[in-house]
């Protein structure tokens, strides 16, 4: 079945369209009017879209919202905005995609439970792993065996989750960072570019460095 609706058209959006490309699929459409170059290398058929669509208009209405008929994926990389989006419109699927030269093993396929979800290029999930609504591997992540990623959250590129990891609802790991085998990382937490995680993070906080610790805001 085709994704016909990307939502969003930032980076990620791209990335998710090249993959999706690449598996052939047709009638893709973009939610916001791309940049100039990637107006140009998109395929005729695709529309766009002025605004995303929890964007309110004048009326107070969306501009525009899947329909029943569509099958769709918010590559947008806020994660607060990602449940948003997921929880407010109405669609029929909410898509994964899941780029071919991604590897994914599936030992254990009762506990992978995936809807609208994206795994990018050159990224790995391991056995046993579950993800939840709307998660985001970016390329070249590593997701360890037994790792549990609840929804919303998001793993950048080239992060490395060792074996069972949790990241909570929402959370997002920066590049390159790498989490130790067992922790979890709590809701809406961040976790910086680079950072060794070696200890549990409590929810909402933003830890940074080797180990990581608390990043203390400055006000
Ligand atoms: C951690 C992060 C969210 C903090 O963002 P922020 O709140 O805007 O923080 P600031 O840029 O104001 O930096 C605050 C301080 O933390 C330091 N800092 C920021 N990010 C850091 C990181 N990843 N590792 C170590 N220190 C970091 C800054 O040097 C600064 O230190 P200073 O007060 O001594 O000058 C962000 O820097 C980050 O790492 N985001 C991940 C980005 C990413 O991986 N994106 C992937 C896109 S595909």
């Amino acid at each position: 079945m085709p994704v016909s609706v990307i939502i969003g058209c930032g980076g990620l959006a791209r990335e998710v369209y090249e993959s999706i490309e690449a598996m052939t699929y047709a009638s893709t459409e973009f939610l916001r009017e791309p940049p100039e170059e990637l107006a140009a290398v998109l395929a005729s058929s695709i529309r766009f879209w002025s605004e995303i669509p929890t964007d309110a208009a004048p009326d107070g209405q969306p501009l525009y919202r899947p329909t029943q008929d569509d099958d769709a994926i918010v590559a947008i990389g806020d994660t607060r905005t990602r449940k948003r989006i997921m929880e407010t419109l109405p669609v029929a699927t909410w898509f994964c995609v899941y780029d071919q030269e991604a590897t994914r093993r599936e030992t254990d396929r009762e506990r992978m439970v995936a809807v609208g979800c994206y795994v990018g290029a050159s990224a790995v999930v391991g056995p046993n792993v579950y993800l939840g609504r709307g998660v985001v591997i970016d390329v070249g992540a590593t997701v360890a065996h037994d790792c549990v990623l609840f929804d919303y959250s998001h793993v950048c590129p080239q992060a490395n989750l060792c074996g069972g990891v949790e990241i909570g609802e929402g959370s997002f790991v920066g590049a390159s960072a790498v989490v130790l085998p067992k922790v979890k990382i709590g809701a809406w937490a961040t976790i910086g570019a680079g950072a060794v995680v070696t200890k549990n993070v409590p929810p909402g906080e933003t830890w940074v460095g080797n180990p990581a610790r608390l990043m203390v805001p400055r006000w």
